[in-house]
């Protein structure tokens, strides 16, 4: 959209459920605010909406495993995620909660609008029920096999692990997770949207109009559901827990969690213009409004498919565009919080942020380095050392060491103020980083409105680096030693000082919406306010006045060590160890059903596939950079094999030394970490979490087939 009035810019709503991760801040959060933070800078009217979702089966059962209320648990989780985006930079106009009461008339409303408008229908249909707990089993409180990839703790609205949207009726062997029973059916009647009736309009909008400006990744997600063929998705639930349906019934009836929490935006819209004394409705009615949500993978269909029509029967605009990002994964695993392979925010602000003096800083550090590996395209990887790195040899190496040079030369060498510029000896170098300065506005600007946030910064960077080469070339200190013996030579000075201190203080404007601690920093040491930083400002080399005192450096960045990494990583091996007893101890209810929940019936042949045979570990050594794995040679009688195996959160590599083994032979090579693994070691898993090999009494012959 050229030239909106007004921007309405969308986070998904977290579940005020628990902790979140740097993962979820990585998709749905940080390119939002840096993407708010570039609008503010150029003036727009824009309105920043997120807030805690707070209903769903997600918070009761959280509030089962905490042995509480689930309105504690919103009460509890809340204030903490909250607090943890603001330590973070995220600069939300308002953080609301669907649990107040604006937000349930809000949804209430909608959904009277949409139901007497006849956009919505009644039918009557078995569901599953717990006869123990006298419940309906919505989402969450029923588990059983995923049909897509087998995983035996899918939840009835989601598979964890292959992440595929399910309903309750996929699922292989669903038990309860309130008493662990087999549930029954039972009728109930519910209101469904009819999606099916809107396919033409979703083909139109998202495969035509948006093919191009949307990400691949979504505009691929909503067809390969229209290629499903789009079904009537119930928009009510049978709980106690959320937002009271508007129509008198015999049970007790809610709007499903996903019908009520995109109302959320607009209810924290009307929230937020109350506090202001402003005008909601433009937000949500004008066509002169640019609506952008900001969500992650999982949440495509969700604002791509059922909240657009949504709004479209109630009348309101449609969203401009929806970046969705793809997963970032963590030290070789999927991030995941229940199993201690994450970093929550909370823990790397205490970490890092609240432990030192100045610690807003290693907030910026990692706002830069989630964005240098936002997986924007693909999936990515955070690991601690590509943190170090992208912290030691770009924030400290280049931007920070650039700033720092021009600071402490400009008063060694020009008194502490900004000196003149002499036209008359501007030679081509320096024209070439006036042109640069201007073009680096422009690339960042078209990458913002194109949403491609590592490429923009990127760019940012990348200014720095051109600004120490322009410096190295010119070399004002070596200048400086022969000063009395030419006699333009404190002009030449003069002249390099001027132009890396414009630069300075462009670099302050373009790097704000990224890290926008450092922008502070910089203006105090520039001794402006903030309204240089204003988008429009950028490319210009008149900003700081000739003469104008500025103050001494600060360090922008300081070094990360080799030993707080390691630290790290011990952390979360430490945190992945409980995490897994942790799970296992928090599904026991499911234990005996799980055990029951066997896979899908094979043939005898089927089994005779597969290759068993015993081998012996003769070495074992620890892969580089994943924790989780070890890298094996393991003797199968007639030949050696490479085998990389998980195990290396278990084992040391010297206590496996000798072991036997048994191995899968003849599964197809993979590559992990670049090593090709020939064969996969079985291992059996106990309640605790714990993995134990699976082999021969005594020792046998290697190459031994088992069967
Ligand atoms: O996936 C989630 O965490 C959901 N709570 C996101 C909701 S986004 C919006 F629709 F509210
Ligand atoms: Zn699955």
């Amino acid at each position: 959209m050229n030239n909106p009035t007004r921007y309405l810019i969308t986070s998904a709503l977290p579940y005020a459920n628990g902790l979140k991760h740097i993962g979820h801040l990585a998709g749905a959060y940080l390119p939002a605010d840096i993407y708010t933070r570039y609008l503010r800078a150029q003036n727009r009217e824009v309105v920043f909406v997120c807030g805690s979702d707070e209903h769903g089966t997600a918070i009761p059962i959280q509030a089962k495993k905490e042995g509480t209320t689930a309105r504690e648990i919103i009460d509890k989780y809340h204030p903490i995620i909250e607090q943890n985006f603001k330590d973070l930079g995220i600069s939300f106009d308002i953080y609301h909660r669907t649990s107040s009461p604006i937000h349930h008339t809000t949804a209430q409303e909608f959904f009277t609008e949409l139901n007497n408008n006849g956009h919505l229908e009644i039918k009557e249909t078995e569901q599953y029920y717990d006869d123990e707990a006298k419940m309906f089993l919505a989402d969450r409180f029923i588990k059983g096999t995923c049909p897509n990839c087998s995983y035996n703790n899918a939840f009835g609205d989601q598979c964890e692990k292959c992440g595929k949207s399910l309903s309750p009726e996929e699922l292989i062997n669903p038990v309860s997770t309130l008493s662990g029973k087999a549930p029954i059916k039972k009728l109930t009647s519910h209101w469904y949207l009819p999606l099916n009736k809107h396919e033409e309009f979703l083909k139109e909008w998202v495969l035509n109009t948006h093919k191009e400006d949307w990400r691949a990744n979504v505009v691929g997600n909503v067809k390969s559901w229209i290629d499903a063929g789009l079904q009537p998705r119930a928009v009510t639930r049978d709980l106690d827990w959320g937002v009271k349906v508007p129509v008198k019934t015999e049970e007790n009836k809610v709007l499903y969690v996903w019908f009520d929490a995109p109302i959320g935006y607009i209810s924290a819209t009307k929230q937020w213009a109350l506090d202001n004394d402003k005008d909601w409705k433009p937000y949500w009615y004008n066509n002169d409004t640019k609506l952008v949500h900001f969500i992650g993978k999982d949440n495509i269909v969700f604002h791509a498919i059922i909240f657009p029509v949504m709004l479209k029967l109630h009348g309101n605009i449609l969203p401009d565009n929806v970046p969705s990002n793809e997963f970032m994964n963590l030290e070789g695993d999927k991030m995941s919080t229940s199993r201690g392979w994450s970093i929550e925010m909370e823990d790397y602000i205490n970490g890092w942020i609240k432990k030192e003096n100045g610690g807003e800083s290693m907030a910026d550090v990692l706002r830069y380095y989630l964005t240098n590996i936002a997986p924007e395209t693909k999936d990515s990887e955070f690991t601690w050392k590509g943190f170090q790195d992208a912290n030691n040899s770009e924030l400290v190496s280049i931007f920070g060491n650039y700033v720092n040079r021009t600071f402490v030369l400009m008063h060694k060498l020009c008194g502490g103020k900004v000196p003149a510029f002499h036209n008359n000896l501007l030679d081509e170098t320096d024209k070439q980083l006036i042109i640069d300065i201007a073009q680096t506005k422009n690339s960042v600007e078209q990458l913002l409105e194109q949403y491609k946030f590592r490429e923009a910064q990127f760019e940012v960077i990348d200014l720095a680096r051109k600004a120490n080469q322009y410096m190295q070339k010119k070399e004002p200190w070596i200048v400086a030693k022969t000063l009395n013996e030419t006699p333009n030579n404190q002009q030449l000075i003069d002249n390099c000082m001027h132009l890396c201190l414009q630069l300075t203080a462009n670099l302050a404007i373009l790097i704000n919406p990224f890290l926008p601690f450092t922008a502070k920093k910089m203006l105090y040491m520039m001794k402006v306010v903030d309204k240089m930083l204003e988008w429009k400002n950028a490319g210009s080399v008149k900003l700081l006045s000739v003469g104008y005192s500025l103050r001494e450096p600060q360090l922008l960045f300081r070094k990360i060590e080799a030993e707080e990494i390691n630290e790290q990583l011990e952390k979360l091996k430490q945190k992945a160890m409980l995490g897994k007893t942790e799970v296992a101890t928090s599904e026991e209810v499911n234990v005996e059903a799980e055990l029951k929940n066997f896979k899908p019936e094979i043939q005898f042949d089927d089994f005779t596939k597969i290759d068993l045979r015993i081998g012996t570990i003769k070495t074992a050594e620890k892969v580089a950079k994943a924790d989780k794995l070890l890298k094996l040679e393991v003797d199968l009688g007639s030949e050696v094999r490479t085998i990389v195996s998980g195990i290396a959160m278990h084992f040391t590599p010297e206590e496996i030394i000798n072991k036997q083994v048994t191995v899968v032979c003849n599964l197809a090579p993979r590559k992990m970490r670049g090593i090709e693994s020939n064969g996969m070691i079985l291992m059996a898993e106990d309640n605790n979490g714990k993995l134990h090999f699976i082999n021969p009494d005594n020792v046998i012959k290697e190459g031994s087939s088992v069967s």
